[in-house]
């Protein structure tokens, strides 16, 4: 807790652009639980050198993914808004978890098998643990809850009993996270293969709507969504997952019902309800489109930004981790 609200951790690595489905699942949800608690939205670039990285693009990234955080909706004068490189006590801390760690645990995790499946060449030790620095980023802060998606639940079970197995040993140190999973409606699938989800590493450029798409490039690739031979926009799971997606994304953006959807495009073709959906994607990313370009011009403003929730998170951190320090431990610093 904090003063009287929970403690909210997420955080969203900098690599590849942000998709339409990043902002609708993810973003979204995000600002709505800005209100109800305490929040630290971190960008994870420590986690991004995990695979190769091009330095100068990472840092554009970081950077333009922190501004996205603000355009989306973040207040960040509320909200804990920072690089998680500028805050010692991640890494700090992911060492200490790590000696609480099995390799088993670690061996079991299937974004290590995947990742290291696609980065034969390069598996380091950090992409094997990686998911202790993710248990860090969230133990530090005494987060209550986390909003994650699907892929990222066995890396919090994993948070959750190193928590509680370093409780075991030592007192109640860590808060046992508690997983947000966002409300239904929000899953947004690649326009291209409506049984994938939309991701920011697919490598068909078409199968993702990405934030900063122009409004041609948006309503090509709707133009281009796979869809049936049905003909028909209705809601039918099994038989028409593209059009569904499509449907679910107009509702996302809109704030329509799927059954208003379905009845303000009987009787019309694809075309018609393609063009539709493209432009409200339009309109729903335009304000945020330019919140971002006017961040941009603001250069003083984002310094200010970056350099107070450094400070903050710094100083929300440090209570926890000398905490661990004494109970492992180290000897006290002299001051
Ligand atoms: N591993 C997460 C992902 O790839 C990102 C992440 C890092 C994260 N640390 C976190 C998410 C802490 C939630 C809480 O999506």
């Amino acid at each position: 807790m904090i003063g009287d609200k929970k403690v909210l951790f997420s955080g969203m690595q900098a690599t590849g652009n942000l998709t339409l489905g990043n902002y609708l699942g993810a973003l979204m949800n995000w600002v709505k639980l800005s209100d109800e608690y305490e929040c630290f939205y971190s960008v994870v670039d420590m986690h991004s050198i995990t695979v190769r990285q091009d330095p100068a693009e990472l840092r554009a990234r970081a950077r333009k993914l922190l501004m996205l955080y603000i355009a989306a909706g973040l207040d960040p004068e509320k909200n804990c808004i920072y690089f998680q490189s500028h805050v010692s006590g991640h890494a700090e801390l992911a060492w200490i978890l790590n000696c609480f760690t099995y390799m088993g645990e670690l061996s079991r995790m299937t974004q290590f098998k995947d990742k290291s499946a696609k980065h034969a060449d390069n598996i380091n030790a950090g992409l094997f643990t990686y998911p202790v620095l993710m248990a860090a980023d969230i133990l530090l802060y005494q987060a209550d809850v986390v909003p994650v998606g699907i892929d990222q639940m066995q890396h919090l079970e994993l948070t959750r009993d190193i928590a509680q197995r370093f409780n075991g040993i030592y007192g109640d140190v860590f808060t046992v996270p508690e997983p947000y999973i966002g409300k239904v409606g929000a899953k947004i699938m690649s326009l291209q293969d409506p049984s994938k989800k939309m991701s920011k590493s697919d490598e068909n450029p078409n199968a993702s709507i990405y934030l900063m798409d122009d409004p041609d490039t948006i309503m090509r690739k709707f133009k281009r969504a796979v869809t049936d031979s049905l003909g028909a926009v209705r809601y039918n799971e099994e038989e028409q997952p593209g059009i569904c997606n499509l449907i679910d994304i107009y509702v996302a953006c809109t704030g329509k019902t799927r059954e208003e959807t379905v009845a303000e495009f009987d009787g019309k073709g694809y075309g018609d309800f393609k063009t539709a959906v493209g432009e409200s994607v339009v309109e729903r990313l335009r304000p945020l489109q330019e919140r971002v370009a006017d961040l941009a011009k603001n250069k003083d403003y984002v310094d200010r930004i970056i350099k107070e929730n450094a400070e903050k998170a710094q100083y929300a951190s440090s209570k926890t981790l000398r905490k661990v320090q004494k109970k492992v431990g180290f000897p006290e610093k002299i001051r």
